[in-house]
C-alpha cells in the first residue's frame, strides 16, 4: 500500500447512513451500519447476536444483547476496526464469537458470519493476539514464531526462513533473539513475537483483545506504529479491543464505542488514517477533539451505569 493511500481519508462507503456528525478527525455515523450500507461484502457481520453464559442456570449471565454490526472487506487493504467500552461490557465476549472460542461460541442467539459463512469453530482465516503473553515457555522465539507453519506441515528450513523474516519485520533481531525463550524477553518483545507468530500464517483477519494493554506508554506507542505498518502490509482486517481512546483514534478506521452490560454498539464512528507516529498524532487538535468526545460519550455511559440508569 503506498503511502498516499495511507493518508487518503477513511474508505467511503456509498450507502453510509447519513446524517453524520464530524468530530475532529472522525464522524459520528447516524446510526451503526447495517449489511445493505455496505459497498462490497461483510468480513464480519453479526445478526442480533446474543450470548447468556451459564443459561439456564441460577447464575446465568446475558454479556451481550441483540448486537448487530458489520465489517466491510474492503479487498487489498483491510479494515483496522477498534472497539471501546466499559469494562464488562462484552468486549472479549464479542472478539471470541468471530474468534470462534468456548465458551463464547457459539452464540446463544443470532448469527456470527465471517467472509460470507456461519462460523462453526476457529479457523484459519481468523488470528488471535491477546493481552497476555501467550508464547510457549520451552520453546524458542524462532518455534514460536513459527509454530502455526509447524501445525501445517511445513518443512523446517522453510519454516525457519520464514520465521527469521518476520522476527525482523516485528523488530527483533535475529542475531540476538532468535534462539532466547520467553522469559529471557521484554513484554514489549513478547508482544513482538505474538505478533509474528499470528501474521506469518497471513490470516484475512487478525482478531487482538488489548494487546498492549500491559506495555508502558513509550512501548505501547512504538508498537502502535509497528502494528500499523504491519497491518498496511498484510492488508487484513484487523478487529482490535482496547481500553485506550486514543489507541483506538490513532489505529482505527472504523470506531465502535458499546454501551454497559448488556453490551450492545452504540455508537460508530469513522475515522480518517493516521499519516503520522503516534507521538505525533496526539498532539494535534483534530485527534484530541476526536479523543475527547469518546470521552465523554464513555464517561456517560460509566456514570449512568454507577447511577444504575
Ligand atoms: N466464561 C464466562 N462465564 C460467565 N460469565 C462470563 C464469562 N466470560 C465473561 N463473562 C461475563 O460476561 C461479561 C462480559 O465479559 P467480557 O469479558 O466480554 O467483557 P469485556 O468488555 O471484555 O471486559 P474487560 O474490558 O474488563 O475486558 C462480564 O460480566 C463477565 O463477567
Ligand atoms: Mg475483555
Amino acid at each position: 500500500m503506498t503511502e498516499n493511500a495511507a493518508a487518503s481519508p477513511a474508505p467511503a462507503s456509498a450507502a453510509v447512513p447519513r446524517p453524520y456528525q464530524p468530530v475532529g478527525m472522525g464522524e459520528v455515523l447516524s446510526q451503526v451500519r447495517k449489511p445493505e450500507d455496505l459497498v462490497r461484502p461483510a468480513a464480519v457481520e453479526f445478526r442480533n447476536v446474543s450470548k447468556t453464559y451459564n443459561a439456564g442456570l441460577p447464575n446465568e449471565y446475558t454479556a451481550i444483547r441483540n448486537v448487530s454490526f458489520v465489517v466491510e472487506d474492503l479487498v487489498a487493504k483491510g479494515e483496522f476496526v477498534c472497539t471501546l467500552g466499559p469494562s464488562g461490557c462484552g468486549k472479549s465476549t464479542i472478539l471470541r464469537l468471530i474468534a470462534g472460542l468456548a465458551p463464547q461460541h457459539p452464540a446463544t442467539a443470532g448469527d456470527v458470519i465471517v467472509l460470507g459463512r456461519p462460523i462453526d469453530g476457529p479457523g484459519p482465516d481468523r488470528g488471535m493476539v491477546f493481552q497476555d503473553y501467550t508464547s510457549f515457555d520451552h520453546r524458542t522465539v524462532l518455534d514460536n514464531v513459527t509454530f502455526g507453519l509447524e501445525c501445517q506441515g511445513m518443512p523446517r528450513r522453510q519454516r525457519y526462513d520464514l520465521g527469521r523474516h518476520w522476527i525482523e519485520r516485528v523488530g527483533l533481531s535475529v542475531d540476538k533473539d532468535q534462539y532466547k525463550y520467553p522469559h529471557e524477553l521484554s513484554g514489549g518483545m513478547r508482544q513482538r513475537v505474538a505478533i509474528a507468530r499470528t501474521l506469518i500464517l497471513r490470516p484475512r483477519i487478525i482478531l487482538m483483545d488489548e494487546p498492549f494493554g500491559a506495555l508502558d506508554p513509550m512501548t505501547r506507542m512504538n508498537m502502535q506504529d509497528l502494528l500499523l505498518t504491519l497491518w498496511r502490509e498484510v492488508e487484513a482486517t484487523v478487529f482490535f479491543i482496547t481500553h485506550s481512546i486514543e489507541e483506538a483514534v490513532f489505529l482505527g478506521d472504523r470506531v465502535y464505542i458499546m454501551s454497559n452490560s448488556p453490551g450492545t454498539i452504540l455508537k460508530e464512528m469513522q475515522i480518517r488514517p493516521s499519516d503520522k507516529p503516534a507521538k505525533e498524532m496526539q498532539k494535534e487538535a483534530g485527534f484530541q477533539e476526536t479523543v475527547f468526545y469518546i470521552r465523554d460519550v464513555i464517561s456517560h455511559l460509566e456514570e449512568s451505569r454507577r447511577a444504575g440508569t
